[in-house]
């Protein structure tokens, strides 16, 4: 189906060529083989196979801790920038391992469109239905790839269906497969009649074909009666589904599909083409008091990814920061909103596949790296004076709680400093209750524990345990009535703890227990996300 375009400002405008994205996916979908041929059409890397050494894998597990040893490449696949065409285009990775979703969610507040792989044979996957739902609450569209065509599929009918049924989600196909599994020999270009054959090197150019009545359908699908029941499919295809509308997509109601495989480098020039035309540039924020364009001439960001860097012994670390608005100039003084002071930003980075070098200037939507010593923190906002906060860079009640023990106790101290560290980078977070027994460390999945109990030791040379915390939930508490506030707290001083801003959390010893105070403390709210401030 023809993929209208529409002219949304002249090519020069910085602004109007940028595209930043991610892709979510459930894993082994082909997120990082899609990922690496979208930087081979940037130019971005020389040789496919250089994002992550996946070799030798033996599990998820050993692969994330392998990769976080090696610091360098995980700084360095956050974010990855390249041109194609006209466009700037800013891919932002997101960990593959549910356990660090809490990563995945901020990442995703700082991206306008996304791109959905769908494994052919698998259809919607479980993380995948998840990551969806955030896009969802954040009004994100979604390009949707269906990957792995190369192997036997289900029928493209039945995977659009299922992105209609389980996402309520409208889906336009662009390009229609010609064959799957062996007989996979390439896609049409539904409307436009056009055909990508699978056979052309290197995901050439299309050739053009008279419509699907072309005798090159059945010189594809030799199979007996097998070109006529592909012109009835895609007869259907172009008579009974949606078409896509730039609106419908702009708006989150309807994804346009391509079909192909990241394997074969098949279809992601199609897919890079369309996000291209139809993909949003940098989308207007909303900050606490207003919304912010990112067409306003002064510069405003946010930071949504801390990571170390490479060389522990010196704790930098890089804040990845999105330009919401205005222009990011090297050497610029920004104000740091949270603690009023001004944050001097002379080293801005942007990154590539393996490289990354100073950016001098930046623009909305792109991501720069700006190395600090621990001055910012996630859901930090920077300004040019100006006092307002972006909203939205989420946290989450975490669901396992564990009371950190310490085999050295001279190094309580030191203890309290890494753990502040961690919690502002956002590895792990901590609450430190107010009756002063040891800190609390909660997670949102277990390998942040396995995460935070190494970098304990390798950074800080912190020997640490972890022990059952008597707590099971945890909750921020609010209300409108400070009194009511204060006597829910002082009567459960002993459950009490604060987190790293200062904002009052309960903890609960079980569901039960918090429902029950819950129901007795009706003016005071327990909430499970909390926006960073
Ligand atoms: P992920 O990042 O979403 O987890 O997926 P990844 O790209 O690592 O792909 C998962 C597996 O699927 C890999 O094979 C990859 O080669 C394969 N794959 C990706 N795209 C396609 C495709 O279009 N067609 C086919 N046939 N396979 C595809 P693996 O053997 O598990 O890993 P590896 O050892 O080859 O890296």
């Amino acid at each position: 189906m023809l993929m209208q375009t529409r002219t949304e400002a002249p090519p020069a405008d910085p602004v109007a060529r940028r595209r930043t994205f991610a892709i979510i996916s459930h894993p082994d979908a082909g997120k990082t083989t899609l990922t690496e041929k979208l930087l081979l059409f940037g130019g971005a890397i020389q040789l496919a196979g250089e994002v992550k050494a996946k070799r030798n894998r033996v599990s998820t597990r050993s692969d994330w801790m392998g990769i976080e040893k090696e610091r360098g490449i995980s700084v360095v696949t956050s974010v990855m920038t390249f041109e194609y065409g006209d466009c700037v285009f800013n891919l932002l990775d997101t960990p593959g391992h549910e356990d660090f979703s809490e990563d995945t969610y901020r990442t995703l507040t700082a991206v306008d469109s996304a791109v959905m792989v769908i494994d052919a044979a698998k259809g919607i996957e479980a993380r995948t239905r998840k990551l969806f739902e955030v896009c969802r609450l954040r009004d994100i569209p979604i390009v949707t790839f269906v990957n792995k065509l190369d192997r036997e599929s289900r029928d493209p009918f039945d995977i659009l269906d299922e992105i209609e049924k389980t996402l309520a989600l409208d889906a336009a196909p662009v390009t229609w497969p010609i064959g799957s599994g062996r007989n996979f020999s390439g896609t049409y270009e539904l409307g436009m009649n056009r055909v990508r054959r699978l056979d052309a090197a290197d995901d050439g150019g299309t050739v053009p074909v008279s419509g699907p009545e072309d005798p090159l359908f059945d010189e594809l699908l030799t199979e007996n009666g097998a070109a006529d029941a592909w012109r009835e499919e895609v007869e259907l295809a172009q008579g009974g589904l949606k078409a896509f509308d730039l609106d419908a997509f702009r708006e989150g109601h309807l994804t346009p599909v391509f079909f192909g495989s990241a394997l074969r480098n098949f279809g992601v020039r199609d897919l890079i083409d369309g996000l291209a035309k139809v993909a949003p540039a940098p989308r207007g924020q909303d900050a606490d008091k207003r919304r912010v364009e990112p067409s306003e001439a002064r510069m405003t960001g946010f930071v949504f990814k801390i990571q170390a860097n490479m060389d522990p012994n010196h704790r930098d670390r890089i804040a990845f920061m999105r330009v919401c608005s205005g222009k990011l100039n090297r050497g610029m003084k920004a104000r740091l909103v949270r603690t009023g002071k001004p944050i001097s930003l002379s080293a801005p980075q942007f990154f590539f596949a393996q490289d990354r070098a100073i950016a001098d200037e930046a623009y909305a939507g792109d991501v720069v790296g700006i190395p600090n010593h621990g001055t910012l923190r996630i859901g930090d906002t920077l300004t040019e004076g100006e006092e307002i906060v972006f909203r939205g860079v989420p946290s989450f009640a975490p669901e396992i709680l564990r009371r950190i023990k310490l085999t050295d106790a001279m190094k309580a101290k030191k203890l309290k400093e890494a753990l502040q560290q961690m919690g502002e980078e956002g590895v792990v977070q901590v609450f430190v209750p107010y009756d002063g027994s040891q800190a609390i460390v909660g997670v949102v999945g277990a390998l942040q524990l396995d995460v935070l109990k190494e970098r304990l030791q390798a950074e800080y040379g912190l020997p640490v345990d972890y022990e059952m915390s008597r707590f099971t939930v945890c909750r921020w508490v609010t209300s409108d009535s400070e009194t009511d506030l204060d006597k829910f707290i002082d009567s459960h001083n002993s459950a009490m703890a604060r987190d790293l801003d200062g904002a009052p959390v309960f903890m609960a010893t079980t569901a039960f227990s918090l429902r029950y105070e819950e129901e007795r403390y009706p003016s005071v709210s327990f909430t499970d996300v909390k926006d960073y401030q």
